[in-house]
């Protein structure tokens, strides 16, 4: 950035702008913290002193994958005609990567400091009076780049020697690709249709950072959405419009999310035409996900080099053809990150005795909430409230993830589920019990998370409510 600013305006605008960095970072700090303090993500190997770009998710982080995972499915697939899903294997036939072009290309440019011998990424450097600069050291004595390819080799079978080796899939995509005929028949769809997959891959990043934003094992939510080749641009809207809609529908709001359009000479030379979904984390606007029409690319290297027909039969005009693909790859990590940045929250909150503390409290969408209820009886002592707690844990926990808990105050309690982002909080009280009369047998108190406003509701109408705001 080059800006031109007289002295004090200058002093100013710089001073500004290391307080918006230091703001930022240190949100980022806070949301790392409440992560590994809650049980959402931990460092792989921990105790061995981690692995760089492999994270572990824990009870909170699982239940949250969980939910973004089964939302983008039932959006993608189970409310769909034309959509089925697929799971494909992580390790395939070393001829997939050769076809595919990613054992000659998947690569990133690499340098390395001679100084203190970091391997950096060329295209992520800072710079210093024009000069490329080593962010570890401060050097400026680098090698020149070369190309480093990202995926991880490995060996099929008990020999360890070049006819034995694969890799570690770097996309779902391919094996989407390779299965186009058997989905295709089994299926029995007409094009325009598509095929979906979440699934692990792996990239052996040369900087995996911003936490789980880019790690060497991650999953992706991929679906690859095959048409004629006069449907691709159109269906690239189509399909640009829809995960928009996904996101909104998850909790991330549009003054957050932006769409980057690649101009025609940075996208893959078989592209035409490809958005990033880009969101807004603590640490810059970064792409969350892909919407990149392929077209024919994939599906011709696959037939050309396995010599198997992948065309499809147009009924209609009784001819052969390729289909184009209209591909959106989202990341299931970098979604849950953006999921946990745009949540967190905190605010001072002052009590009935005027005394005042900052909350936290993540506002996670109701649907992505790992959490939907905590299911709290006022005192852990008397045994009605307990029983009466437990009742309605057990009517609860087949349909939903819910968490019972009797210790400590009750706005403790409150304050824990908040950290957690549940939504909702049940506190079964001396009313419930019919102890101050018949007037609220069998009601309860229900805490919103975001307003902590309360209201008294039945029993036997919990189950309908909570399905109706968490689904
Ligand atoms: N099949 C197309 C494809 O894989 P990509 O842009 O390389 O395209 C798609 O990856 C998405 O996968 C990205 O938008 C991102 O969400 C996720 N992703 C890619 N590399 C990642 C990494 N190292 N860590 C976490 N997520 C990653």
């Amino acid at each position: 950035m080059h800006v031109h600013l007289p002295g004090a305006q200058a002093v100013q605008f710089f001073t500004s702008l290391m307080s918006q960095k230091k703001a930022a970072s240190d949100r980022m700090e806070k949301i790392v913290s409440l992560c590994k303090r809650r049980g959402f993500v931990f460092q792989s190997s921990e105790i061995y002193g981690g692995l760089n770009g492999c994270w572990d998710y824990g009870p909170l982080g699982v239940e949250l994958r969980r939910n973004l995972k089964d939302f983008w499915w039932r959006r993608m697939v189970r409310e769909r005609d034309d959509v089925v899903g697929m799971d494909g294997s992580i390790l395939l036939n070393r001829q997939v990567w050769v076809a595919s072009g990613h054992e000659n290309t998947f690569s990133d440019p690499m340098v390395d400091c001679r100084n203190c011998k970091s391997r950096l990424r060329a295209d992520q450097l800072p710079e210093k009076d024009g000069r490329k600069q080593c962010p570890v050291c401060g050097s400026f004595d680098l090698t020149e780049p070369r190309a480093f390819n990202l995926m991880f080799k490995t060996f099929v079978g008990a020999t360890e020697d070049e006819s034995a080796t694969t890799y570690l899939r770097p996309e779902t995509a391919q094996s989407i690709f390779v299965q186009f005929r058997n989905v295709l028949e089994v299926s029995r769809k007409k094009l325009p249709f598509g095929i979906a997959q979440i699934g692990k891959a792996f990239r052996n990043e040369i900087n995996p950072r911003n936490f789980i934003f880019r790690s060497r094992e991650f999953e992706q939510m991929e679906l690859e959405y095959f048409c004629f080749p006069n449907q691709g641009l159109e269906l690239l809207e189509y399909w640009l419009k829809e995960r928009l809609r996904f996101y909104a529908d998850i909790g991330l709001s549009k003054d957050k999310l932006h769409v980057h359009e690649i101009p025609p000479d940075e996208r893959s030379h078989y592209s035409k035409g490809t958005y990033d979904i880009e969101f807004e984390f603590p640490f810059g606007v970064q792409e969350l996900e892909g919407v990149a029409y392929r077209t024919d690319y994939d599906l011709t290297q696959h037939q050309r080099a396995s010599g198997k027909p992948l065309e499809y039969f147009d009924e209609e005009t009784k001819t052969h053809l390729i289909p184009h693909v209209v591909e959106p790859s989202a990341g299931v990590d970098r979604t849950l990150l953006a999921l946990l940045c745009a949540a967190y929250d905190e605010e001072t909150v002052t009590d009935d005795k005027g005394k005042s503390e900052v909350r936290t409290v993540l506002r996670l969408h109701p649907r992505m909430a790992p959490i939907k209820c905590g299911i709290f009886p006022l005192l852990k002592n008397n045994e009605l409230l307990v029983k009466k707690a437990r009742e309605i844990v057990e009517m609860l926990r087949g349909d939903m993830a819910v968490f019972y808990d009797e210790t400590g105050a009750i706005g403790r309690r409150y304050r824990r589920q908040d950290e957690a982002g549940t939504p909702f909080g049940i506190t079964v009280d001396f009313d419930t019990i019919g102890e101050n009369g018949p007037a609220n047998q069998d009601t309860v108190t229900v805490r919103y998370r975001d307003s902590m406003e309360q209201k008294r509701l039945a029993i036997a109408e919990i189950p309908g409510f909570l399905r109706e705001q968490t689904t």
